[in-house]
Protein backbone atom coordinates (compact mmCIF):
# COMPACT_ATOMS: atom_id res chain seq x y z
CA UNK A 1 0.00 0.00 0.00
CA UNK A 2 1.85 3.05 -1.02
CA UNK A 3 1.15 6.32 1.43
CA UNK A 4 -0.19 9.19 -0.45
CA UNK A 5 1.33 12.69 -0.09
CA UNK A 6 -1.26 14.86 2.48
CA UNK A 7 -3.91 16.16 0.44
CA UNK A 8 -4.31 19.75 0.61
CA UNK A 9 -7.89 19.69 0.10
CA UNK A 10 -10.53 17.12 0.49
CA UNK A 11 -14.05 16.96 -0.85
CA UNK A 12 -13.78 20.88 -0.70
CA UNK A 13 -12.50 21.32 2.44
CA UNK A 14 -9.40 22.22 3.49
CA UNK A 15 -7.55 19.90 5.56
CA UNK A 16 -5.16 21.05 8.70
CA UNK A 17 -1.36 20.54 8.71
CA UNK A 18 -0.16 17.15 10.62
CA UNK A 19 0.31 18.23 14.03
CA UNK A 20 3.67 16.32 15.78
CA UNK A 21 3.36 13.38 17.36
CA UNK A 22 4.87 11.36 20.18
CA UNK A 23 6.03 8.34 19.36
CA UNK A 24 6.70 6.44 21.92
CA UNK A 25 3.17 7.42 23.40
CA UNK A 26 0.58 5.86 20.44
CA UNK A 27 -2.78 4.25 21.55
CA UNK A 28 -2.30 0.39 20.87
CA UNK A 29 -5.68 0.44 19.55
CA UNK A 30 -8.14 2.68 18.30
CA UNK A 31 -11.49 2.62 17.37
CA UNK A 32 -13.57 4.91 15.36
CA UNK A 33 -16.93 5.34 15.42
CA UNK A 34 -17.56 6.41 11.19
CA UNK A 35 -20.32 8.64 11.27
CA UNK A 36 -21.89 11.50 9.18
CA UNK A 37 -22.00 9.66 5.51
CA UNK A 38 -25.49 10.71 5.47
CA UNK A 39 -25.10 14.30 6.23
CA UNK A 40 -22.73 14.21 4.07
CA UNK A 41 -24.28 13.21 1.00
CA UNK A 42 -27.02 15.38 1.91
CA UNK A 43 -24.93 18.25 1.93
CA UNK A 44 -23.10 17.60 -1.46
CA UNK A 45 -26.85 16.26 -3.08
CA UNK A 46 -26.06 13.19 -3.58
CA UNK A 47 -27.66 9.63 -2.72
CA UNK A 48 -26.85 7.74 0.97
CA UNK A 49 -24.95 5.40 -0.76
CA UNK A 50 -22.78 7.64 -2.29
CA UNK A 51 -22.55 9.03 0.96
CA UNK A 52 -20.95 5.39 2.35
CA UNK A 53 -18.99 5.15 -1.20
CA UNK A 54 -17.02 8.95 0.01
CA UNK A 55 -16.49 7.18 3.39
CA UNK A 56 -15.10 4.40 2.22
CA UNK A 57 -11.96 6.81 0.57
CA UNK A 58 -11.71 7.72 4.19
CA UNK A 59 -11.07 4.23 5.15
CA UNK A 60 -8.58 3.60 3.10
CA UNK A 61 -6.79 6.84 4.23
CA UNK A 62 -6.85 6.12 7.63
CA UNK A 63 -5.98 2.12 7.37
CA UNK A 64 -2.99 3.60 5.28
CA UNK A 65 -2.42 6.09 7.92
CA UNK A 66 -2.58 4.09 10.81
CA UNK A 67 -0.22 1.21 9.34
CA UNK A 68 2.19 4.17 8.38
CA UNK A 69 2.48 5.04 11.93
CA UNK A 70 2.49 1.59 13.45
CA UNK A 71 -1.13 1.50 14.96
CA UNK A 72 -1.54 -2.28 16.38
CA UNK A 73 -5.11 -2.93 16.12
CA UNK A 74 -8.01 0.05 14.23
CA UNK A 75 -11.46 -1.02 14.66
CA UNK A 76 -14.01 0.29 12.69
CA UNK A 77 -17.72 0.36 12.94
CA UNK A 78 -19.01 -0.31 9.86
CA UNK A 79 -22.64 -1.52 10.39
CA UNK A 80 -24.26 -2.34 13.52
CA UNK A 81 -27.00 -4.47 14.84
CA UNK A 82 -29.71 -1.40 14.54
CA UNK A 83 -28.66 -0.64 10.78
CA UNK A 84 -31.18 -3.12 9.86
CA UNK A 85 -33.50 -1.19 10.40
CA UNK A 86 -32.46 1.48 7.26
CA UNK A 87 -33.92 1.32 4.35
CA UNK A 88 -33.44 -2.05 2.40
CA UNK A 89 -31.85 -0.18 -0.47
CA UNK A 90 -29.10 1.87 1.79
CA UNK A 91 -28.41 -2.15 3.33
CA UNK A 92 -28.09 -3.74 0.32
CA UNK A 93 -25.65 -0.61 -0.79
CA UNK A 94 -23.74 -1.21 2.24
CA UNK A 95 -22.97 -5.04 1.83
CA UNK A 96 -22.19 -4.15 -1.82
CA UNK A 97 -19.98 -1.30 -0.74
CA UNK A 98 -18.37 -3.81 1.40
CA UNK A 99 -17.63 -6.52 -0.97
CA UNK A 100 -16.69 -4.02 -3.45
CA UNK A 101 -13.82 -2.50 -0.96
CA UNK A 102 -12.68 -6.52 0.26
CA UNK A 103 -12.31 -6.69 -3.74
CA UNK A 104 -10.22 -3.71 -4.57
CA UNK A 105 -7.94 -3.78 -0.92
CA UNK A 106 -7.55 -7.00 0.13
CA UNK A 107 -4.37 -7.53 -1.85
CA UNK A 108 -2.70 -4.75 -0.61
CA UNK A 109 -4.13 -5.24 3.01
CA UNK A 110 -2.73 -8.61 2.68
CA UNK A 111 0.70 -7.16 1.26
CA UNK A 112 1.34 -4.74 3.79
CA UNK A 113 1.26 -7.44 6.53
CA UNK A 114 -2.07 -6.47 7.91
CA UNK A 115 -4.63 -9.02 9.60
CA UNK A 116 -7.95 -9.00 8.97
CA UNK A 117 -10.20 -9.60 12.28
CA UNK A 118 -14.04 -9.26 12.10
CA UNK A 119 -16.52 -8.56 15.02
CA UNK A 120 -20.40 -9.45 15.05
CA UNK A 121 -22.94 -12.15 13.92
CA UNK A 122 -21.25 -12.77 10.39
CA UNK A 123 -23.96 -15.84 10.50
CA UNK A 124 -26.76 -13.49 9.69
CA UNK A 125 -25.05 -11.52 6.83
CA UNK A 126 -25.91 -11.91 3.47
CA UNK A 127 -24.18 -15.14 1.59
CA UNK A 128 -21.77 -12.86 -0.19
CA UNK A 129 -20.55 -11.08 2.38
CA UNK A 130 -20.10 -13.73 4.71
CA UNK A 131 -17.82 -15.69 2.07
CA UNK A 132 -16.51 -12.24 1.39
CA UNK A 133 -15.54 -11.67 5.06
CA UNK A 134 -14.57 -15.59 5.80
CA UNK A 135 -11.82 -15.08 2.49
CA UNK A 136 -10.30 -11.78 4.11
CA UNK A 137 -9.90 -13.42 7.27
CA UNK A 138 -8.62 -16.41 6.08
CA UNK A 139 -6.14 -14.91 3.77
CA UNK A 140 -4.74 -12.52 6.10
CA UNK A 141 -5.03 -14.70 9.47
CA UNK A 142 -0.84 -15.15 9.63
CA UNK A 143 -0.45 -11.13 9.14
CA UNK A 144 1.60 -9.36 12.36
CA UNK A 145 1.78 -5.76 11.33
CA UNK A 146 -1.65 -4.80 12.51
CA UNK A 147 -4.90 -5.99 13.16
CA UNK A 148 -7.89 -4.05 10.98
CA UNK A 149 -10.76 -5.29 13.06
CA UNK A 150 -14.01 -4.59 11.60
CA UNK A 151 -17.37 -4.57 13.54
CA UNK A 152 -20.58 -5.46 11.60
CA UNK A 153 -23.56 -7.02 12.39
CA UNK A 154 -22.03 -5.85 15.57
CA UNK A 155 -24.20 -4.74 18.73
CA UNK A 156 -22.04 -4.26 22.14
CA UNK A 157 -25.25 -5.78 23.77
CA UNK A 158 -25.46 -8.53 21.52
CA UNK A 159 -21.97 -9.71 22.02
CA UNK A 160 -22.26 -9.63 25.88
CA UNK A 161 -25.07 -11.78 25.57
CA UNK A 162 -23.53 -13.80 23.50
CA UNK A 163 -20.68 -14.13 25.50
CA UNK A 164 -22.60 -14.86 28.32
CA UNK A 165 -24.61 -17.91 26.51
CA UNK A 166 -21.07 -19.33 25.32
CA UNK A 167 -20.32 -19.24 29.19
CA UNK A 168 -23.79 -20.96 30.45
CA UNK A 169 -22.79 -23.61 27.87
CA UNK A 170 -19.86 -24.01 29.33
CA UNK A 171 -20.65 -24.11 32.65
CA UNK A 172 -23.76 -26.60 31.80
CA UNK A 173 -21.24 -28.83 29.97
CA UNK A 174 -19.12 -28.95 33.32
CA UNK A 175 -16.39 -27.29 30.95
CA UNK A 176 -16.63 -24.24 33.12
CA UNK A 177 -17.34 -23.95 37.18
CA UNK A 178 -19.69 -21.10 38.31
CA UNK A 179 -16.68 -19.87 40.47
CA UNK A 180 -14.28 -19.08 37.47
CA UNK A 181 -16.76 -16.27 35.82
CA UNK A 182 -14.56 -13.48 36.37
CA UNK A 183 -13.85 -10.60 34.44
CA UNK A 184 -11.19 -12.41 32.29
CA UNK A 185 -13.60 -15.04 31.34
CA UNK A 186 -15.70 -12.72 30.03
CA UNK A 187 -13.61 -10.82 28.29
CA UNK A 188 -12.14 -14.25 26.91
CA UNK A 189 -15.91 -15.36 25.42
CA UNK A 190 -15.78 -11.90 23.62
CA UNK A 191 -15.74 -11.89 19.78
CA UNK A 192 -12.02 -11.31 19.08
CA UNK A 193 -10.87 -11.76 22.40
CA UNK A 194 -7.22 -11.61 21.78
CA UNK A 195 -7.61 -7.91 20.77
CA UNK A 196 -6.39 -5.17 23.51
CA UNK A 197 -9.03 -2.77 24.28
CA UNK A 198 -8.84 0.38 22.85
CA UNK A 199 -6.92 3.62 23.93
CA UNK A 200 -8.97 5.73 22.42
CA UNK A 201 -12.37 6.13 20.69
CA UNK A 202 -13.13 8.51 17.61
CA UNK A 203 -17.00 9.67 16.62
CA UNK A 204 -16.93 11.75 14.11
CA UNK A 205 -19.51 14.21 12.79
CA UNK A 206 -20.07 15.96 16.53
CA UNK A 207 -22.45 13.30 17.93
CA UNK A 208 -21.33 12.18 21.33
CA UNK A 209 -23.03 8.68 21.96
CA UNK A 210 -21.30 5.17 21.92
CA UNK A 211 -24.34 3.82 19.96
CA UNK A 212 -23.97 0.46 21.60
CA UNK A 213 -20.39 0.10 20.18
CA UNK A 214 -17.01 -1.82 22.67
CA UNK A 215 -19.26 -1.34 25.66
CA UNK A 216 -17.15 -3.55 27.90
CA UNK A 217 -13.64 -3.00 25.70
CA UNK A 218 -14.04 1.20 26.00
CA UNK A 219 -14.26 1.19 30.05
CA UNK A 220 -11.08 2.87 29.97
CA UNK A 221 -10.88 4.41 26.26
CA UNK A 222 -10.14 7.91 26.10
CA UNK A 223 -12.80 10.09 24.01
CA UNK A 224 -12.34 11.96 21.28
CA UNK A 225 -15.05 13.76 19.20
CA UNK A 226 -14.77 15.96 16.13
CA UNK A 227 -17.36 17.69 13.85
CA UNK A 228 -15.80 16.43 11.02
CA UNK A 229 -18.12 14.14 8.90
CA UNK A 230 -16.60 10.75 8.16
CA UNK A 231 -15.88 11.40 4.21
CA UNK A 232 -13.96 13.80 5.19
CA UNK A 233 -12.08 12.72 7.36
CA UNK A 234 -8.01 11.86 6.66
CA UNK A 235 -4.95 11.46 7.57
CA UNK A 236 -4.12 14.86 9.29
CA UNK A 237 -7.37 14.61 11.05
CA UNK A 238 -6.31 11.10 12.43
CA UNK A 239 -2.84 13.13 13.88
CA UNK A 240 -4.99 15.95 15.77
CA UNK A 241 -7.17 13.42 17.46
CA UNK A 242 -4.28 11.16 18.39
CA UNK A 243 -2.25 14.35 19.74
CA UNK A 244 -5.42 14.84 21.81
CA UNK A 245 -5.28 11.73 23.13
CA UNK A 246 -1.64 12.18 23.96
CA UNK A 247 -2.40 15.69 25.73
CA UNK A 248 -4.98 13.53 28.15
CA UNK A 249 -3.65 12.30 31.57
CA UNK A 250 -5.09 8.53 31.81
CA UNK A 251 -5.54 7.43 35.40
CA UNK A 252 -7.33 4.13 35.56
CA UNK A 253 -9.21 4.82 38.24
CA UNK A 254 -6.02 5.45 40.12
CA UNK A 255 -4.66 8.82 41.12
C1 LIG B 1 -22.64 6.12 9.59
O1 LIG B 1 -23.06 7.25 8.85
C2 LIG B 1 -21.97 5.17 8.75
C3 LIG B 1 -22.38 3.87 8.54
C4 LIG B 1 -23.59 3.31 9.14
C5 LIG B 1 -21.65 2.98 7.65
C6 LIG B 1 -20.16 3.06 7.65
C7 LIG B 1 -19.71 2.46 6.40
C8 LIG B 1 -18.71 2.90 5.62
C9 LIG B 1 -17.83 4.03 5.97
C10 LIG B 1 -18.52 2.22 4.33
C11 LIG B 1 -17.33 1.43 4.13
C12 LIG B 1 -16.90 0.54 5.25
C13 LIG B 1 -15.95 -0.40 5.11
C14 LIG B 1 -15.45 -1.13 6.31
C15 LIG B 1 -15.40 -0.72 3.81
P1 LIG B 1 -24.62 7.59 8.79
O2 LIG B 1 -25.17 6.98 7.54
O3 LIG B 1 -25.29 7.16 10.05
O4 LIG B 1 -24.57 9.15 8.68
P2 LIG B 1 -25.68 10.19 9.20
O5 LIG B 1 -25.74 10.06 10.69
O6 LIG B 1 -25.12 11.49 8.74
O7 LIG B 1 -26.97 9.83 8.50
Amino acid sequence: MSIPAIENSVNGRNVPELPSLDLSRLPRHIAIIMDGNGRWAQQHGVTRASGHEAGAKSVRAVVEASRELGIGVLSLYAFSTENWRRSKLEVSALFRLLSKYIGIELESIHKENIRVTVMGRIEGLPARAQEDLRHAMELTAGNTAMVLNVAINYGARAELADAARKIAVAVCEGRLQPEDVDEACLARHLYVPSLPDPDMLIRTSGEMRLSNFMLWQLSYAEIVLTPTLWPDFRKPDLYKAIAEFQSRARRFGGR
